[in-house]
């Protein structure tokens, strides 16, 4: 069967909404398979960037002329937006970042040091991107908690009864990601919530690689803390969310000091803005929080149930044909993953087929992915990541594993 005839989506219409797509590279088409690292953008989140610049650049939340009321209505849209993407209950919980790296920060610094004690623990899992691993080693070592590391097995699916074993009276915060970067295993993160909250600590659920793939309902998943990046979910670069529970911020001191952020100042004492504003110090990035509702529009007009079906069937044909080539070794072999492919070729280090791709036009990431623990556990130096996105065909799958097979071919 023609794998196209199983995905509803019309890739040509989605395509065409991509300029980029248009490109060449080395002379071939352009094939952008490092869709983990960073998605392309749809023309309606580039010109979103451009109209603001071009009408209405304004500072928000602080002129009562007319652009800066236009601009703070665009800003406050994206917010009731991302509320809507992940069904938060409130707007309230939701805080403008940088993204998920520093939604994590923001949560180790302000939660970390206000609860965090002497002999506390942070339990995280062995499948965690550096930025879900460095904030809370710096915070432990800021008040003497200790943290703990999930196990992975040799599919890449973190140990839930080890999980369970390293639970007890002492776990304050637990911190996974809802789906790998480096292999694309889909943790089951309810199950996870459930056990830690029995265990009385609060959960955090680095969504960097969920956003622009699954469905997220921070309400049904009862998480406490929820992080995406816009420019994994087609958006612009630079801006992503934290979502908390609103009773959590609300005890929450403020990441950082500055403007919008509080409600008075004297030299004497300083009191906080309310929700979300008092994690929103100085200038936010205007322009890209306003692209980033565009591209939350695209996911949800384009459905994020026929992008799913249409990755996952992606992911199903390049796991076997690149995955039947001789030598190739799948690393990530979990049953449920979103639609990340990492594999190693025996005897080639994967920079070298990353580069040998590139000059086919083929953009895969390369190395350790910043999950150096991870590629520890497999005891490799890193892998060769293609990631899939809505706009990649079937064709372009093809060109993948004849590209990988004249690698092969080339370096014996
Ligand atoms: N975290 C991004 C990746 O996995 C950069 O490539």
């Amino acid at each position: 069967m023609n794998p196209a005839s199983v995905t509803a989506l019309n890739v040509d219409e989605i395509r065409k909404q991509f300029p980029v797509l248009n490109r060449k590279v080395n002379g071939k088409p352009l094939i952008y398979f490092d869709n983990a690292a960073t998605s392309q953008k749809p023309i309606s989140v580039i010109e979103a960037l451009a109209e603001y610049y071009r009408n209405y650049n304004a500072n928000i939340h602080r002129g009562i002329h007319t652009l800066a009321e236009e601009a703070t209505k665009a800003y406050e849209h994206t917010r009731e937006q991302a509320r809507a993407f992940i069904n938060a209950a409130s707007p309230r919980e939701i805080i403008f970042v940088r993204g998920v790296t520093e939604g994590i920060n923001l949560v180790a610094a302000s939660y970390g040091r206000a609860f965090l004690r002497n002999n506390d623990e942070v339990i995280i899992s062995g499948l965690e991107h550096h930025s879900n691993i460095v904030p809370w080693q710096l915070i432990c070592g800021q008040t003497g908690a200790k943290l703990k590391v999930i196990p992975v097995s040799e599919s890449g699916e973190i140990d839930l009864e080890a999980f369970t074993r390293l639970l007890s009276s002492r776990t304050r915060i637990v911190a996974v990601n809802h789906a790998s970067n480096s292999l694309g295993t889909i943790n089951p993160i309810k199950e996870i919530i459930r056990l830690a909250h029995g265990a009385g600590a609060v959960v955090l659920i680095d969504g960097a690689q969920a956003g622009a793939h699954l469905p997220i309902d921070v309400q049904e998943l009862d998480c406490d803390f929820y992080c995406l990046s816009s420019h994994k979910m087609y958006g612009p670069t630079g801006t992503g969310i934290l979502y908390g529970k609103s009773h959590l911020l609300e005890k929450m001191p403020p990441y950082q000091g500055g403007g919008e952020m509080i409600k008075e100042v004297t030299f004497e004492k300083t009191t906080w803005n309310d929700l979300p504003y008092k994690f929103e110090a100085g200038t936010p990035n205007i322009a890209d929080v306003i692209a980033f509702g565009k591209a939350m529009e695209f996911i949800r007009q384009t459905g994020r149930d026929v992008i799913e079906q249409h990755e996952q069937a992606l992911l199903r044909y390049a796991t076997e044909k690149v995955g039947s080539l001789p030598g190739v070794r799948l690393i990530g072999t979990a049953p449920q993953k979103v639609s990340v492919l990492s594999f190693v070729v025996d005897g080639i280090h994967p920079f070298d087929v990353g580069q040998l791709l590139d000059a086919r036009g083929i953009a895969v990431r390369t190395g350790h992915h910043c999950t150096q623990p991870l590629m520890d556990r497999y005891g490799i130096e890193g892998t060769v990541r293609a990631s899939f996105a809505v706009y990649n065909t079937f064709a372009e799958v093809d060109a993948l594993t004849e590209g990988v097979r004249r690698v092969i071919n080339f370096m014996r």
